[in-house]
Formats: structure tokens, C-alpha cells, sequence
């Protein structure tokens, strides 16, 4: 018994390491030419969920050229959620996996909307290249381009998306850890409290 105890803690260590992983999520006009938050600050494997408001999208770019795709080359993020036509009214989010440090700017290639500021971005520089920077340099770019297909993430449904956060936690406004444990952790801890176990699990 105190072997399976043992193991079981070890895989609880395992998994707690795992969800170590942050959601974060950014509306995408909701309420005007906004990314809300403007800029974030994920680390490493979290993940990036960009929910989509009519008629908007995100698409990524460079610093030095506003309102344009970025090329994809190295380790910078390349994506493009496609268009709001293609999200089911938006039910779909566009989600994007974090993978590099480097800053990634992007924006809005409806219309005029980049060049009327619609520009976020995430581990950019607070002064510099920071998102003011690029919202004026974005301000003098005579058209902005789309790229032509869906690229660098996925559209999830709710339910496809709730995998993905079962595994992630969400932060929390105050910037304390909320774990949410995936659900066969929880029928683990259920199964153990059945046999008179107790586990506790240390953050
Ligand atoms: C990635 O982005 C940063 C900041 O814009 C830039 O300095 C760097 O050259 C880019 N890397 C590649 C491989 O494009
Ligand atoms: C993002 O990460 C998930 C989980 O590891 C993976 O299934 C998916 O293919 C990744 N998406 C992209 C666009 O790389």
C-alpha cells in the first residue's frame, strides 16, 4: 500500500510539473479596434488563446515591418487565425502554443484596423520597441496584408479547448497560481479517498 502511495505521489509530482503551463486569453475587438490585454507576458509552453469578435483577426508580424506577416523564420511565432467567417460566429478561439522568449507583435489585418492601432503583442520590450512603437510605425503603413490561409495554430471549440486548459491553469488577476488539475488526477484522488488515503499535495 505504501508503494502505490509512493508512485502515486511521484506521478502527482509529474503532473503538478505539467500544469506548471498558463492559458492566457485575448479578445480580438471586443468593443473597438483593441486587443485586450494589449500586450502580455507568457513563458515557455503556455498557451495563447485569441478569441475572435466580428470582424476581426490576429495575425502575426515584425517590428520593422507594421501590418505585414512575419515570416516564420527562426523562432518567432508565424500565425494567422484566418478570418472571423471562420470561427463559427466566433465560438471558435485561435490558439496558439508559446514557444520561444523572443517578442511577438501582431495585429489586426481587417481593413484599416492596424493602422488605427488594432496592434498587440506579447514579451515585447517596455521601452523601444514596445507596443507604442509599433502602433506609430503601424499608423504610417499605406495598406496592411493578409496571409492567405489559417497558420502557426488551431481553432478549438469549447470542448477542444477545455483539453487543453484541463491540462494549463489559468492565472489569476492577482498573479497567484490557480491549478486546475486534469480530471484523471482527480478520479486518482477520489479512488485513494475511497481506500482511506490521504493525499496531500504541496504546491
Ligand atoms: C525575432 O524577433 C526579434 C524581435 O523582433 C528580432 O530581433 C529577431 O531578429 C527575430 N528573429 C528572427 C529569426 O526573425
Ligand atoms: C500546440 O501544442 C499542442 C500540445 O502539445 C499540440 O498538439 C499542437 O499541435 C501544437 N500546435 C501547434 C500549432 O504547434
Amino acid at each position: 500500500m505504501y508503494t502505490t502511495t509512493a508512485a502515486t505521489a511521484f506521478a502527482l509530482t509529474s503532473f503538478l510539473t505539467l500544469t506548471n503551463a498558463a492559458v492566457h486569453t485575448v479578445s480580438v475587438g471586443d468593443g473597438g479596434l483593441v486587443f485586450k490585454p494589449e500586450t502580455l507576458n507568457p513563458a515557455v509552453g503556455d498557451t495563447v488563446v485569441f478569441k475572435l469578435y466580428p470582424q476581426h483577426n490576429v495575425v502575426s508580424g515584425s517590428f520593422s515591418s507594421p501590418c505585414q506577416p512575419s515570416g516564420g523564420n527562426g523562432g518567432n511565432a508565424s500565425f494567422y487565425s484566418g478570418p472571423f467567417s471562420d470561427t463559427n460566429n466566433g465560438a471558435k478561439k485561435f490558439v496558439v502554443n508559446v514557444t520561444s522568449t523572443q517578442p511577438v507583435y501582431y495585429y489586426c489585418a481587417v481593413q484599416r484596423h492596424c493602422q488605427q492601432g488594432m496592434v498587440g503583442g506579447w514579451n515585447l520590450p517596455s521601452s523601444g520597441n514596445d507596443i507604442k512603437a509599433y502602433a506609430s510605425a503601424a499608423a504610417r503603413v499605406s495598406s496592411a496584408s493578409t496571409p492567405s490561409a489559417l497558420a502557426g495554430g488551431r481553432l478549438l471549440d469549447d470542448s477542444q479547448l477545455a483539453s487543453v486548459t484541463a491540462s494549463a491553469s489559468q492565472p489569476s488577476s492577482s498573479g497567484n497560481g490557480r491549478y486546475v488539475l486534469p480530471s484523471v488526477l482527480t478520479q486518482i484522488i477520489t479512488c485513494h479517498r475511497v481506500q482511506g488515503l490521504r493525499i496531500r499535495i504541496r504546491s
